[in-house]
């Protein structure tokens, strides 16, 4: 069976995310933000648009099994397709430096989750030899296939919001998601400016989803930027961390840090108040509770006036 026969046998249903208007944080910023959850892919984050067709084409190509390096929604992506298609799939990751959901995701669809006492860095040059000897497939956005599968957010955001916004904007961790949303929208006609934006501190941020110090696609990035279709934006701890926790607190857009970073760019940048902006949030929040300060919690007697106490 070829790939197109095979990927929507494979298929969760990912794609079709929802595009919902920011109100709120639009006011506060001063043009109109709109919002693309990729969090509601099948696992989780906008990984699955393109592993579903790597999978796919991995599996019809008579692979034993896919490998990856991930700081961890690419190892949940890639484990999940696997075992839909029957494969094989190990995944590499930087020991300490992944959310234990994402790793969680990984082990219970069957994945080798092999820890590596190194960076993801380290981890992607691994998967690239693993992935030249027979039998396994490279599934990191380094193969093109990923970005063919992953283009379609652009196409998607272009179609629901009914006009190309003026500007797009998202995370830049190793730069295969702008290098799909440049290619997205380069076809849909679109002409939006894309702004991404990357974290100061690369090699240690606290989101680890974008712990990444050498981004694969620095090459094709740098050639956009150079073309005038991108601006790259590069963030504090502490705009990541705001935005992130604005993005939850006023538009109930829970996400994983790292996914707050195209805001947080747009937030520095400033936008005219006649501008309309999306902003694609790259994976849910439930990818990783330990960044939510839950406290102590409050624990009361189950009365009413206990609770009125509370509420002050
Ligand atoms: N947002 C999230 C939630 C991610 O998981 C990633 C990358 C990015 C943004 C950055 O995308 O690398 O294409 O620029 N995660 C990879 C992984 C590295 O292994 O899951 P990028």
């Amino acid at each position: 069976m070829g790939v197109t026969a095979l990927s929507p046998a494979l298929s969760l249903g990912e794609g079709s995310t929802p595009l919902v208007p920011a109100a709120r944080l639009s006011d506060a910023l001063g043009f109109e933000l709109h919002l693309k959850l990729e969090g509601s892919n099948p696992t989780g984050s906008f990984k699955d648009r393109g592993m579903v067709v790597a999978v796919a084409r991995a599996a019809s190509a008579g692979a034993r099994g896919v490998v990856c390096a991930s700081t961890g929604n690419t190892a949940a992506s890639a484990a999940a397709y696997a075992a839909r298609a029957g494969l094989e799939a190990v995944v590499l990751t930087p020991a300490g430096g992944t959310a234990s959901a994402k790793r969680a995701q990984a082990r219970a669809a069957g994945a080798r989750v092999l820890e590596l006492r190194g960076s993801f860095d380290d981890a992607l040059r691994l998967a690239r030899e693993l992935g030249a000897r027979p039998g396994f497939v490279l599934v990191n956005s380094v193969n093109p296939d990923r970005i063919e599968g992953q283009k379609s957010v652009a196409h998607e955001l272009v179609e629901q919001l009914g006009a190309a916004p003026d500007v797009v904007a998202l995370p830049f961790g190793g730069g295969g998601n702008v290098t799909a949303v440049a290619l997205g929208l380069r076809e849909a006609g679109a002409g939006s400016r894309i702004v991404v934006g990357q974290a100061a501190e690369r090699a240690t941020t606290w989101a680890s989803a974008i712990r990444i110090a050498e981004p694969a696609h620095a090459e094709g990035v740098a050639a956009l930027v150079d073309a005038g279709h991108l601006e790259v934006v590069t963030l504090s701890e502490d705009e990541l961390g705001t935005w992130w926790r604005r993005l939850a607190t006023e538009e109930g857009a829970f996400c994983e840090p790292a996914s707050a970073a195209g805001v947080a760019a747009l937030a520095r940048l400033g936008l005219p108040s006649d501008q309309v902006a999306v902003a694609i949030l790259t994976g849910h929040g439930l990818k990783d509770t330990d960044a939510v300060d839950q406290g102590a919690g409050t624990v009361i007697e189950p009365t009413l006036e206990a609770i009125l106490e509370e509420l002050g």
